[in-house]
């Protein structure tokens, strides 16, 4: 019956509704492509190109999740990997996909939400994630982990970026519970880098810090406020 809980997935659903629903809010979000967002530059992070400059990261079996206009996916399949990138808004993926025609790349692009994914276990050298996951609420972060774990290799490396707590582009200083009574992720919630080793605890660290500020325009793009990390799956 509708609005019973008989599983986990039903009380997945259910907090959900007490949220903001994404893909609408993605879609308005990407329909003026000209506001000025900073990541809508078309350059990769510098935390992504620091790994295969310093030979961290090599081509390899690439997700991408919440990869918006395509940026970073980019990246990857120009230096050789091969890319399955996914994103919930249809704009956002409509606009990677005009960016990798032009480039002459050729990357899978999906338009799905990343938890109803059905990916093919053990698949990935490398999952990234820029800035996707602190749009993610609380009680999706199990999933959000058993995700990243099912969709890499033993050894395989996931990175992410992510806001600070208080940073000027967003990252809410309020606990997950607060998430719920308050019934908003306030913009995205912040993180600090013992947040994120204890979260992915399961995960080996390799990096946690700041990322770079790359003044704009760059071949690489780097803002104030953002934590970057590397882990390896164990
Ligand atoms: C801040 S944007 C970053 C876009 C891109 N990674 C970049 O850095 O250029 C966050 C992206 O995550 C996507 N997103 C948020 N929640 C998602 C979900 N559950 N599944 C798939 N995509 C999601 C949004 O649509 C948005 O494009």
């Amino acid at each position: 019956m509708k609005e019973t809980i008989y599983d986990y997935d039903d009380l997945l659903e259910m907090l959900d509704s007490l949220l903001r629903e994404p893909t609408e809010f993605w879609d308005n979000f990407y329909s003026d492509r000209n506001k000025g967002i900073p990541f809508f530059t078309d350059v990769p992070d510098e935390n992504l190109v620091s790994y295969f400059k310093n030979n961290i990261l090599k081509p390899g079996n690439v997700l991408e999740l919440g990869c918006g206009p395509g940026r970073n996916a980019i990246y990857f399949a120009q230096r050789g990997c091969t890319v399955d990138a996914v994103d919930l808004s249809r704009e956002s993926i409509k606009w990677a996909e005009e960016r990798a025609n032009e480039k002459n790349v050729s990357i899978n692009f999906m338009n799905e939400n990343i938890f109803d994914l059905d990916i093919e276990e053990g698949k990935y050298d490398i999952v990234y994630d820029a800035g996707c996951f602190h749009h993610i609420a609380p009680h999706r972060r199990m999933s959000y982990i058993d995700l990243v774990n099912r969709a890499l290799k033993p050894n395989g490396y996931f990175a992410i970026t992510c806001f600070v707590e208080g940073g000027q582009f967003g990252g809410a200083e309020i606990s997950d519970w607060e998430v719920y009574r308050s019934r908003s992720l306030m913009g995205g919630l912040g993180y600090t880098e013992e947040k994120l080793r204890l979260i992915f605890r399961d995960f080996k660290e390799v990096e946690i810090r700041k990322m770079k500020v790359i003044e704009q325009p760059n071949d690489t793009f780097g803002v104030p406020d953002f934590l970057t990390a590397l882990f390896l799956k164990n």
